[in-house]
């Protein structure tokens, strides 16, 4: 009988995995996987996280761009850039979601029909489309959708033949920055191509990590991916926070898991944990997200709670105040984390 090891999280600790074998994607510097050294060293407390950007108060008017990326399946990405996304609109933010997923996990959970899209993400990576003629404008009240289809699976080999094929979404995405105040994008479970692209895109990742046996397995992949694109395509990537989701209290397993990663990200880990339930599972079944479907469960609490945190961190302005900046919404009071 195979004996089962005293301590199920054991193998992860520790990120040792680091030394296995990368994507041939991005070539490791001299050969070697580099450190992660970031996750470390979370931001002092007061100190901005722009990314390069000007800070709270005086930044430029440009969206921040946040990547749910995880290459490990079912994790909660999607059901978390939905989510997010519905909340931070819902809040008078204007905000893009960008499915760059072949799956279109998030373009059917918003309720959009796939079969009768004429132009998608696609078009904007490989047919040099402008990305405003993709974009779905409203699919709710301050959310539009750049939405994708299974067609968007052949962009991942079409791309290679490319030019700067790593900077295409960047690329496409810089005359629409300034026209939102958040650009959520959810990535397809692997770490090829379009991943490589939104990590390009994007000043910041939530990881979304499911609380279950094996959820660190693989994760040490995403933060070498992380490091080698900071280090070689986009200096200003930051890892936003690692999101735990499915947390389920009756296993014990749970918050063993919840215990490692806040152990290896620190403040980058988010406070709140997106428990397992029923309603976010059946929610997009309706096409609606959480706050639609069911505004008073305990999921809508947790992403409630979560879009704080995220607002605290990208340091977004309440929408409504008149700086001369991005946000052009109607005021409406803006929780903040404290
Ligand atoms: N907190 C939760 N509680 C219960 N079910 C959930 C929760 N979060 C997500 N799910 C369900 O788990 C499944 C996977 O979630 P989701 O599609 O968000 O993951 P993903 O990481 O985007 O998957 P993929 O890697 O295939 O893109 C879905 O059926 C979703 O409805
Ligand atoms: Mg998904």
């Amino acid at each position: 009988m195979a004996r089962r090891p005293r301590d199920p999280l054991r193998r992860a600790r520790g990120l040792r995995c680091l030394e296995r074998p990368f994507p041939a994607v991005l070539a490791w510097p001299n050969g070697r996987p580099p450190r992660w050294t970031d996750t470390t060293h979370p931001p002092m407390e007061n100190e901005p996280v722009t990314n390069g950007r000007p800070p709270q108060g005086n930044q430029a008017a440009t969206a921040r761009i946040v990547a749910l990326s995880n290459q490990k399946g079912g994790v909660g990405k999607t059901t978390s850039a939905v989510n997010l996304a519905a909340l931070l609109a819902a809040r008078d933010y204007r905000v893009l979601l960008i499915d760059i997923d072949p799956q279109g996990n998030a373009t059917s959970s918003l309720g959009v029909e796939k079969d009768e899209l004429a132009t998608t993400i696609y078009d904007v990576l490989i047919g040099d489309v402008p990305v405003r003629d993709a974009i779905l404008p409203n699919v709710r009240p301050g959310l539009d959708l750049l939405p994708a289809t299974p067609i968007l699976a052949g962009a991942e080999v079409e791309l290679v033949e490319r030019p700067a094929r790593e900077r295409v979404l960047a690329h496409a995405c810089a005359p629409i920055e300034d026209a939102y105040d958040a650009i959520l994008i959810d990535c397809p479970p692997s770490l090829g191509l379009l991943t490589v692209n939104a990590l390009t895109a994007a000043q910041f990742v939530i990881i979304p990590i499911q609380c279950e046996f094996l959820a660190l397995e693989g994760l040490s992949q995403l933060i070498t991916t992380i490091t080698l694109v900071k280090q070689h395509l986009n200096p200003d990537l930051e890892i936003l926070g690692t999101l735990m989701t499915m947390y389920d209290a009756r296993t014990r397993l749970s918050p063993q898991v919840v215990e490692e990663v806040r152990n290896i990200f620190h403040e980058r880990h988010f406070a709140t944990v997106i428990p397992r339930s029923i309603r976010l599972a059946e929610a997009p079944s309706y096409g609606q997200n959480i706050i639609e479907y069911d505004p008073a469960s305990k999921g809508s609490h947790a992403y409630d709670a979560v879009t704080n945190e995220v607002i605290h961190r990208l340091r977004l302005r309440s929408p409504g105040a008149d700086d001369g900046a991005a946000t052009h919404s109607k005021s409406k009071e803006t929780a903040t984390h404290g």
